[in-house]
Formats: C-alpha cells, structure tokens, sequence
C-alpha cells in the first residue's frame, strides 16, 4: 500500500453504512484498495455479502458484512463492535444510508417525512455519535464522512422537499459535530454528490406520479444543467470520500465538498 503515500488507509478500520450498492459500494472498493479493513453496514444482508466478498477476492484490505437498519437505536453500538472485532479498532466512519422517494410537499404523509429524516438525519447523527465515543476512547483522532446532497445546498427538482431538508440537516450537523470533535482531532466532513447514476436513481421513483416519459423528460433537463456533460458515477464519489478519510485532508473539518460535474454553478 506503500504507493498510496498520505492516501494510503492502511490498518485502518472504516464502516460505510448502505455500503452493499451505489455509491456506498463504490467508497467501500476505494477504502479497501487504499489498505483499510472495510466493514458493509446495510439492510439488504445479500447485497453488502456479495459486495464484501468480492472486493475481499480483489486484494487490498478485507471487506465484512453487517445486516441493520441505520435507523434502529442500537446501530451504532453494532458498527462499533463488529467494526473493531473485524480490524481491531473504528478510524473511519462513512454516513452514506439514504433514501429519497420523490414525493410532493403537498402529497406528503407524515410517516413517510418521519421516515425520510430517520434513514437520511437522524440515523446518520446517532450512528455518528456512537463512533465518535469510540475515537475519543481510542485517543488516535478519527474521519467521518457524511453523504449529503447538492440538494441540501439547492434545491433541484420538486418532490424532494423532505429530502432536501433532510440534507440541509446533514450539512449544519456536519458542521457542529466538527466543531465539538475538533479537540479530539476527530475531522468531520460531508460530500455533496450531484446527479450520480445508482441502482437508486435507476429504479423509477415511487409516488411520483410521473410516467416513464416523463422521467425520461426531466432526466434529459438535468442532463443538459450539468457542465460536465455528464451524469457522475459512484467512483466519483469515492475518490473525494478516500481523500478526505486519508491524512491528505488532516487539517479539513467541517467541510461539506460538492462533486457535481459542475452542476450548481448554472
Ligand atoms: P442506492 O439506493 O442506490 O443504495 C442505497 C444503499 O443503502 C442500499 O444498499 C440500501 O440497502 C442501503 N440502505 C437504505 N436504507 C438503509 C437503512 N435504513 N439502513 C441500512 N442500509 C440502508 O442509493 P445511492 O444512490 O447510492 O445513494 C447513496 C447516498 O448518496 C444517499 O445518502 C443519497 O441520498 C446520496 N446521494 C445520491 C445521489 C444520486 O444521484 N445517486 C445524489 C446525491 C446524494
């Protein structure tokens, strides 16, 4: 791992919470190629198996699975045992579980909003919290990495509302975690992906109400807003989660970093 220099994630143990596909899968391959053990923290038990085991099989750190749903109470606690059984101690944790059903404010039921702000806010800050017990306890610092949006920065389509406030609550929490963890030399950032294209953004968008045209439709707006020309893919993504999980970005904190091909400069 020696040609990695101050990316290198050797003997480091990382948790990507929703790791099993998507973009959570993609910072799971980085992490492990860059020398960490990587454990897969997510509700489809099949999927984050599959995932561990082949990029187990592709060299590099060592890959676990772990079923749970980001928003039971004890998820964190769960993350934290598995995570430092498996590599011997928790140095990075990435905060990627998310949904978004693109449903109308106006549509909106409130189970379905308490739901959104559970997986995407709520799971996320307690998941969090767990782990950073553990580095303080550890006392050797420590990288969390949140998964945010650019729509908690702008928003970009209608539908998104609980979504994009849940989001907007990532960013802030981002930034006061960092600041109460800072003394620990705990670094917490986010990353604001754009349009990337996920086994979640390929699966029509339930409760939309939009036929396939007219997805077809809007996809080809969204396209046409992106500078680069193009929709991003998960690597995208986790290159930027594997530099900032490294001692590359030891002096970056509270930080949310957009990768967007450019998006939110129209
Ligand atoms: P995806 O739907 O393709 O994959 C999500 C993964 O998370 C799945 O493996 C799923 O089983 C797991 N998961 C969902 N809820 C969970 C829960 N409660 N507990 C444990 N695991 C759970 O999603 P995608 O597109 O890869 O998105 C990942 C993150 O990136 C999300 O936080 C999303 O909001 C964010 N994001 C995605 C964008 C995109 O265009 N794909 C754009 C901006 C942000």
């Amino acid at each position: 791992m020696g040609h990695w220099g101050p990316f290198s994630l050797h003997e480091k143990g990382a948790a990507v919470t929703g790791g099993a596909m998507g973009i959570g899968r993609g910072i799971a391959e980085r992490l492990a190629e860059a020398g960490a053990g990587v454990l897969i923290a997510d509700m489809n038990a099949e999927a984050a198996s599959t995932t561990a085991d082949e990029i187990t099989a592709k060299g590099g750190g060592r890959a676990v699975a772990l079923q749970l749903d980001c928003t039971d109470t004890c998820a964190g606690d769960e993350i934290v045992a598995a995570c430092t059984k498996e590599f011997g101690s928790i140095d990075i944790l990435v905060n990627n579980a998310g949904i978004y059903p693109q449903v109308p404010m106006l549509q909106m039921g409130e189970d379905l909003w308490d739901k959104v702000q559970a997986v995407n806010l709520k799971g996320l800050a307690f998941i969090s919290k767990a782990v950073a017990a553990k580095m303080v306890e550890q006392g050797k610092g420590g990288k969390i990495i949140n998964i945010a949006s650019i729509d908690g920065i702008h928003p970009s389509m209608v539908g998104l509302a609980a979504y994009d406030a849940s989001k907007g609550g990532v960013i802030m929490f981002t930034k006061n975690f960092a600041l109460e963890l800072a003394p620990h030399g705990i670094c917490v950032n986010a990353v604001a992906p754009g349009g990337i294209a996920t086994p979640g953004t390929a699966a029509p968008l339930e409760g939309s109400g939009m036929t396939e045209e007219e997805m077809a439709e809007m996809m080809k707006g969204f396209l046409a807003q992106i500078p680069l020309g193009r929709m991003g893919e998960p690597d995208d993504i986790a290159k930027v989660v594997a530099f900032l999980a490294s001692s590359a970005a030891d002096y970056m904190t509270g930080e949310t970093v957009v990768v967007d091909g450019g998006y939110l400069l129209g």
